[in-house]
């Protein structure tokens, strides 16, 4: 290899801390590892950094859903991501938070910088608010029909039915969807980041950044709409870091999410001597930084985040990758079709290398959607890794362990076959570097047909059984071997795992790219262990299955926020009047009620002393929960229970009815 050692920084966008990582995700995690990996095999210094994104409205909702808070959803659903990845061979140099002190201090510094330069300025506008959940509302809490094409239940920013964009309140008949109330439009003052003082640098940027053309043609529209201002500032309760100098207003998590990827950086630096946060995002470093994002979020990565890093006076990235959107079975992922695998369900089912392969044959570096067809996969795993490449390697290794001790020859039986294959490097690895993942693999798999045809030619399991040829099997076998080890070497991007299984094989160290033009002779190597096994149709039925069968259990437990009329018509709630009311001796927050149901007596507990004095109870008509399954307390048995409202301590309310109700009335 002839380069120079390059010092490379490559990331994939950070997964939102809110859910499981799924097949879709695992396109661009797959796509970037691979090249990270294929840069650190070409001996580069290269950094594969990744975070989990922390903040923003959805992270805040629904940790208050789970009754938890956010950082403990974040910490709890980033660790699950990071351990599904890991077991995806996704190996990150550092997986770190945006929710860290790390980010905070750059948020901070890019923050000042912005506005010392003059980039940030505040401007009053009118957003949704909801009255009863107290709160300002993003375009997508908010729903209703598309002033367009009158489609029901559209977001507030955009309608799927007819693509018209808009704000929330364009909408007909708008909807808070965290309450379903009305929102009322309500002023607040937000920060607005500049990004039309940055047309020329990011023109400038694009052209040296040599985009894919499918993203310069996106941002020539975009250009052409003219640059808007951005918004970057959200009003409090939000789940983020706060605004310098104000009280209630928060950074929107886009602003510090790739700030996330400085953060990361910045906290392997604390225990990576060889890299220095500061001589790595200067203005003039001369390291070269690569994002790999989805096509979703192009305009944040070529926009936003080249204009605020050099407003902020750090360097830009040397590009941007964006890759298309995954489709299953050729439509877009579906709960109930069970094409919606996480990748948790595929691997209780499958092996990783059987979806990184497939992924590396169908990506290129554009933004086309990807299709895993499901048929295809097995049919495409089992003819190509199984059928061509493994084959190779179990074909040869029996008679070297069995006639030859483990001893590989001296010499190549072919040596313009191994000459012919590895030739092929520099082309394999120039469409590594350039995401060309799909034709390196066509490459490849044609050299390995190559070496099968060189196996069947000979035939060695027939030059064993005579004997004026069985020694000639040694350098047979020595030359099938090879030309697997070779391939190995060039696939090690792509299937990490099966490449460590192989150098065992082989009894080497880590390999590095320049090896596979020399083969291995001479060398004792172990016994061999089947490198990988066929899918089979029914592990992909199961993990549809299974797919489809979380699913159900999912909405089973979301139908358990609503509850039908039957589940509401089980509860018998009744008058009750209060007979007799103390307080109980060790409890600091009880009463011992006595209830008159009309032809009951209940024994029942409340935590309602901080609220009510006992004698002021007695002869009180309340609502009791009358069939209740009495529940053992360490003062007695609680029979029931009475409806109350508030918050707690002091601030609780008994229900209590009108003049006329008697003891044992249902309630309806
Ligand atoms: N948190 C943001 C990224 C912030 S980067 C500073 C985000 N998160 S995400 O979890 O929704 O997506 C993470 C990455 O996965 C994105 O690049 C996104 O495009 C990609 N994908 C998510 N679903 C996908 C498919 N169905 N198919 C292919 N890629 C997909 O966006
Ligand atoms: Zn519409």
């Amino acid at each position: 290899m002839t380069d120079p050692i390059r010092k490379i920084m490559v990331s994939s966008a950070l997964p939102y801390a809110n859910g499981s990582i799924h097949m879709g995700h695992l396109v661009e995690y797959v796509q970037s590892d691979i090249w990270a990996r294929f840069q650190k095999l070409r001996g580069h210094q290269c950094t594969y950094i990744c975070a989990a994104d922390a903040h923003g409205t959805p992270i805040m909702i629904k940790a208050r859903e789970q009754g938890v808070t956010p950082e403990e959803l974040v910490t709890r659903v980033a660790a699950e991501q990071h351990e599904d990845l890991k077991a995806f061979g996704i190996a990150f140099d550092n997986f770190h938070t945006t929710h860290s002190e790390e980010c905070k201090q750059i948020v901070y510094r890019i923050y000042h910088a912005l506005k010392d330069a003059g980039h940030i300025y505040t401007k009053v506008i009118e957003q949704a608010y909801d009255e009863q959940e107290n709160m300002f509302l993003p375009d997508r809490f908010v729903c209703g029909t598309c002033p367009r094409c009158k489609s029901d239940d559209q977001y507030g920013d955009a309608c799927e039915a007819c693509g018209a964009t808009y704000a929330p309140n364009d909408l007909i008949d708008p909807i808070s969807v965290l309450s379903g109330r009305k929102p009322v439009w309500k002023n607040s003052e937000h920060y607005f980041f500049r990004l039309s003082n940055f047309a020329e640098r990011l023109r400038t940027w694009i052209k040296s950044a040599e985009l894919h053309p499918h993203i310069t043609s996106k941002l020539e529209e975009w250009f052409s709409a003219g640059l808007q201002d951005w918004d970057i500032s959200r009003d409090a309760p939000y789940f983020g870091f706060k605004i310098p100098d104000t009280d209630d207003k928060y950074f929107y998590v886009w602003l510090d999410a790739p700030i996330g990827y400085l953060a990361s950086f910045l906290h392997l630096c604390a225990r990576r001597e060889d890299l220095d946060f500061e001589a790595y995002w200067n203005a003039d470093s001369a390291n070269e930084v690569y994002h790999f994002i989805g096509k979703d979020i192009v305009y944040f990565h070529t926009l936003f985040w080249p204009a605020v890093l050099d407003g902020a006076g750090l360097r830009m990235p040397t590009s941007v990758f964006a890759h298309g959107f995954l489709t299953v079975n050729g439509k877009k992922m579906s709960k109930s079709r069970g094409t919606f695998i996480k990748a948790r369900t595929y691997l209780d089912n499958l092996n990783p290398n059987h979806l990184r392969y497939y992924y590396a044959a169908k990506l290129g570096p554009g933004m086309d959607d990807i299709d895993l067809n499901l048929d295809d996969f097995r049919a495409r795993v089992n003819s190509d890794l199984i059928g061509k490449l493994v084959n190779i390697a179990s074909r040869c290794a029996g008679f070297i362990s069995k006639r030859f001790a483990g001893k590989l020859a001296t010499a190549l039986d072919d040596e313009a076959l191994f000459s012919e294959i590895t030739a092929e490097s520099e082309t394999i690895a120039e469409h590594y570097e350039k995401r060309e993942y799909s034709k390196a693999m066509r490459i490849i798999m044609a050299s390995a047909d190559k070496a099968n045809r060189y196996i069947e030619s000979k035939k060695p399991w027939l030059m064993i059984k005579r004997e004026s040829q069985a020694d000639d099997v040694q350098a047979v076998c020595t030359q099938g071997l090879n030309l697997f080890r070779t391939l190995m070497i060039y696939l090690t991007p792509v299937l990490p795992a099966m490449a460590s299984d192989a150098q065992k094989l082989f009894r080497e160290e880590p390999w590095s790219w320049s090896q596979a033009a020399t083969p291995l002779l001479g060398q004792t190597i172990n016994r061999y262990e089947p490198l990988l096994t066929r899918i089979e149709a029914t592990q992909v039925e199961r993990m549809v299955e299974q797919s489809r069968q979380t699913v159900e259990k999912a909405e089973a437990a979301d139908e358990s926020t609503t509850i039908s009329i039957d589940d509401f018509m089980k509860v018998d709630l009744r008058v009750a009047r209060i007979t007799h009311a103390e307080a109980v001796e060790g409890a600091d927050k009880l009463l011992r009620l006595t209830l008159d149901l009309g032809d009951e007596t209940r024994n029942v507990f409340a935590g309602i002393k901080a609220a009510y004095k006992a004698e002021d109870l007695v002869g009180r008509h309340v609502i009791a929960v009358a069939n209740l399954a009495p529940r053992k307390m360490r003062f007695g048995v609680s029979e029931g229970m009475v409806l109350a409202s508030g918050p707690g301590g002091s601030e609780i309310f008994l229900l209590s009815v009108d003049d006329g109700a008697s003891p044992g009335m249902r309630v309806k």
